[in-house]
C-alpha cells in the first residue's frame, strides 16, 4: 500500500476512557506505511481545571474565548497533561512518538482574536504556518502527537480550537484524510425535523438518526436551523475548509473499543462530508 498522510483529531472526552486510548494506540500500531499525525483534544478538562481554580469558561459558536488566566490552564492540561498522558502511552506500546504543540517549530503562528466585550482573547486566529519540523518527525517515522496551544510570535500562548489545529495541519502536509473522531457516532439530526433522504440508524422515535453525508452548502444550513451548535460547529466549518483545501477524505465520526481506523477511512461509519 502506498504511505497516505492520515491526521486524526480526537475529543478529550473520548480519549478520557483509558480502553479507547489503549485500543487506539494498536489501531495506529497496525496502520504501517502511513504518516499519522495526532491532534487531540482536552476542552472538558480544561474547564474542569479552570473552574477549580475559579475561572468561568466562555464560548463563542462553540470556540473557547480563552482569557489570559485561563491559557495558562490550557497549557497546563492541554500541552501538559493531555498531551504527555497521550504520547507516553504510544511510546510504551513501542510506537515512536513525540508529545508537542502547535507552536513547537513554528508550525502555527498567529494573532489573538477579540473577546466579544471588544478586549483581546488568547485564542488566536493563524496567520503562518511551517510545516517543517512536523515534516522531520514524520520522515523519522515519528508519531507526532500534537496539542493545539501555539504562540503570537512574540513567545505568548494562543489557544487554538483543535478541530481548526487539525485542519490547518491536514492542510500543511496535503493530507489524504482528515479523521474527526469525536463522543457522537457523526453529525446527528433530530427526527421529524428534516427531510428524510439520509439513512439513519433504525431506533426509537426519539433517538436522533445519524447523517451520512453532508455538502458544504448543507453544513451551514444545518447549523442556520440549529441542529449543529456548540463543539460540532468548529468540527463541520475545519471539514468544509479541508474540503476546500483539497483533503480527499473529510469524516466526522467516533472512536470506540470497537472502532477499526480502517473501517472508519472506508467510510463505513461516521459522516462524510464531501461535495
Ligand atoms: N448535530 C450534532 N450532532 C452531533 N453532535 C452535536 C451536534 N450538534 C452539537 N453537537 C455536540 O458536539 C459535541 C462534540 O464537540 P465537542 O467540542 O464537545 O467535543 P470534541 O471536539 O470531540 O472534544 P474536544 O473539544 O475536547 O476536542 C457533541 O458531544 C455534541 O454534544
Ligand atoms: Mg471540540
Amino acid at each position: 500500500m502506498n504511505s497516505h498522510t492520515i491526521v486524526i483529531k480526537i475529543g478529550g472526552r473520548t480519549l478520557s476512557s483509558q480502553g479507547v486510548l489503549e485500543h487506539l494506540v494498536a489501531d495506529i500500531a497496525a496502520l504501517e506505511d502511513h504518516r499519522i499525525v495526532l491532534v487531540h483534544g482536552g476542552g472538558a478538562e480544561v474547564t474542569a481545571y479552570a473552574g477549580r481554580l475559579g475561572i468561568t469558561s466562555e464560548f463563542a459558536d462553540g470556540v473557547r474565548m480563552t482569557g489570559e488566566e485561563e491559557m495558562e490552564v490550557v497549557d497546563m492540561v492541554l500541552a501538559g497533561l493531555v498531551n504527555k498522558r497521550v504520547a507516553r502511552r504510544f511510546q510504551a506500546a513501542g510506537v515512536p512518538s513525540a508529545g508537542i504543540c502547535a507552536s513547537d517549530g513554528g508550525m502555527l503562528t498567529g494573532t489573538p482574536l477579540l473577546h466579544p466585550d471588544g478586549n483581546p482573547s488568547r485564542t488566536g486566529r493563524v496567520a503562518s504556518r511551517n510545516p517543517t519540523f512536523l515534516e522531520h518527525l514524520l520522515a523519522g517515522g515519528y508519531l507526532a502527537v500534537v496539542a493545539s496551544t501555539f504562540t503570537d510570535g512574540d513567545g505568548g500562548g494562543l489557544n487554538l480550537n483543535a478541530d481548526d489545529a487539525a485542519l490547518e495541519i491536514a492542510t500543511m502536509l496535503s493530507a489524504d484524510a482528515l479523521l474527526f473522531l469525536s463522543d457522537v457516532p457523526g453529525i446527528l439530526r433530530r427526527r421529524g425535523t428534516e427531510d428524510a433522504s439520509s439513512e439513519g440508524e433504525p431506533g426509537t422515535e426519539d433517538a436522533p438518526e445519524l447523517i451520512r453525508r453532508l455538502t458544504p452548502t448543507e453544513v451551514e444550513a444545518e447549523i442556520g436551523t440549529g441542529t449543529i451548535t456548540g463543539g460540532m460547529i468548529p468540527k463541520v466549518r475545519s471539514s468544509v475548509a479541508a474540503l476546500h483545501a483539497g483533503v480527499g477524505i473529510v469524516i466526522i465520526g467516533t472512536y470506540t473499543e470497537d472502532a477499526s481506523l480502517k473501517h472508519i477511512l472506508a467510510g463505513n461509519s461516521g459522516t462524510r462530508i464531501e461535495q
